[in-house]
């Protein structure tokens, strides 16, 4: 279909203040319509996502077989159709904007004896696709792809895969999801290997289902994650907490616009999603964290944040997979911070919904912040006051660029223009409203170009 381009202005502004909730998470209400689709019976999801990326998953597991119905009020409900349950699909999947939607439900759909053709959006479709290909042919399901096994591509699965040891050459929890989800409905146990631990929700909601897995520690920091197949999953009442990678926007906002104080409730911060706290904690920032709990197996909390000056720090390496998609907002905060912010091992930033490497030094450099890029690694150098600001920058089919430009339109002299911000409906569905409730001047333009 045609898209549709929204330009965004972003002014100076106001301090912020107030008590905000974020949508629910996107990592985890992926996973829950796609395990809740695998169950027997009817579940229930309150507080998932409803933004285009989580869309485009539960009308490819309606396209499965599964019954969804989405009423933001009332929650979701999914009727599953069991552990190898699922149909052949009737049309091409398209998965969008979303790695994750199209990553995990191709391990789903590998697992099971028919054919399945699937593409999406221009930025999807340069995504590399092989790192999963390749564990799964290894498992048995034949694929065509295009070139470097971009989508579109097909996969014929079976229903009768091997069980595997999948060693990951990069620590992916969309990779390690994908064969999880493989290995759900092959014979025997399905181990994964990650280089470095990665957000473990899929564990999570796969225990919670009632499949039966262990995570044990490997050598030199790796996790190896054994799921035996063919559990027999039963219905769930899920309930999906804020994301943290949402919050961040206006939690970096906040601490970057003078005289703000904000409080989020009811957050998800499970520890291998908040690397970005401890790092802006080191960098001085005061955020505190309150009532912490834990439900349906993940933490949350609620968090308050105050503005203050930010000095520049070293992110190392071994923290990355925790702050993955936190990269775009934290060189907005290093730019106003005060010395250089080095990140180091982002290699992955290059192959997210855009090259993120790139996207930021094009546009912290157009807003006359100095800063050094490499392959994999990216330096920042702040000056402790605001950025010039003052372009118009490129969002690039990348909703998190998107809103970072965003927040550093609020905090740089000169007004930012992003040219398109419809992307941010993937993660963010009421970004500019919400900002704009709580202090930011955001206007959002009619179509651009
Ligand atoms: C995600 C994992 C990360 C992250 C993405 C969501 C997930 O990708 O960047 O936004 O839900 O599993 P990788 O696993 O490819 O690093």
């Amino acid at each position: 279909g045609k898209r549709s381009v929204t330009e965004l202005i972003s002014t100076k502004a106001q301090a912020l203040s107030g008590e905000l909730r974020v949508p629910g998470d996107k990592s985890i209400s992926h996973r829950a319509l796609i395990l809740a689709a695998s169950a027997v019976g009817e579940s229930t999801i309150e507080g998932g996502l409803e933004s285009d990326d989580v869309l485009a998953t539960a009308a490819a597991l309606r396209a499965l077989g599964a019954s969804i119905e989405m009423d933001g009020e009332l929650g979701w409900r999914v009727s599953g159709r069991g552990v190898g349950g699922l149909a052949e699909p009737g049309c091409v999947l398209d998965m969008g904007n979303s790695g994750t939607g199209a990553r995990l439900l191709l391990g789903l759909c590998a697992s099971h004896p028919f054919s399945v053709m699937m593409s999406g959006d221009a930025s999807l479709r340069q995504r590399p696709m092989d790192r999963v290909v390749a564990p799964l042919s290894r498992m048995g399901a034949r694929f065509w792809t295009r070139t470097g096994g971009r989508l579109p591509l097909s996969v014929e699965g079976s229903g009768d895969l091997m069980p595997v040891v999948e060693t990951m050459a990069v620590a992916s929890a969309q990779v390690k999801s994908s064969i999880l989800l493989a290995g759900l409905n092959a014979p025997g146990e399905t181990t994964v290997i990650e280089p470095m631990a990665t957000r473990d929700h899929t564990e999570n909601l796969l225990a919670r289902f009632g499949a039966s897995l262990s995570t044990e520690p490997a050598e030199n920091g790796a996790v190896a994650v054994t799921l035996r197949g063919r559990p027999e999953l039963s219905a769930q009442q899920i309930s999906v907490p804020g994301d943290f990678s949402a919050a961040a926007f206006p939690l970096v906002a906040a601490l970057l616009v003078p005289g703000s104080r904000l409080e989020f409730a009811g957050l998800g911060v499970n520890p291998l999603r908040i690397g970005l706290l401890q790092t802006l904690r080191e960098m001085g920032a005061g955020i505190e964290m309150l009532n912490q709990r834990s439900e349906g197996g993940e933490a949350l909390a609620d968090l308050a944040v105050i503005a203050g000056p930010l000095k520049g720090v070293s992110v190392p390496p071994e923290r990355v997979p925790a702050m993955i998609d936190e990269f775009p907002i934290l060189a907005i905060a290093a730019a106003s911070a005060e010395g250089p912010t080095r990140f180091a091992g982002i290699g992955e930033l290059r192959v997210k919904e855009s090259d993120r490497i790139a996207a930021i030094a094009q546009g912290l450099e157009a807003c006359g912040v100095r800063l050094e890029e490499e392959k994999d690694s990216l330096t920042i150098h702040g000056t402790g006051r605001p950025p010039p600001g003052g372009a118009r920058l490129a969002s690039r089919l990348d909703h998190r660029m998107a809103m970072s430009f965003a927040i550093l339109g609020m905090v740089s002299e000169e007004p930012v223009t992003i040219d398109d911000a419809a992307p941010i409906a993937t993660s963010f569905p009421g970004f500019v409203r919400l900002m704009n409730g709580l202090g930011a001047n955001l206007t959002l333009g009619g179509a651009a170009r």
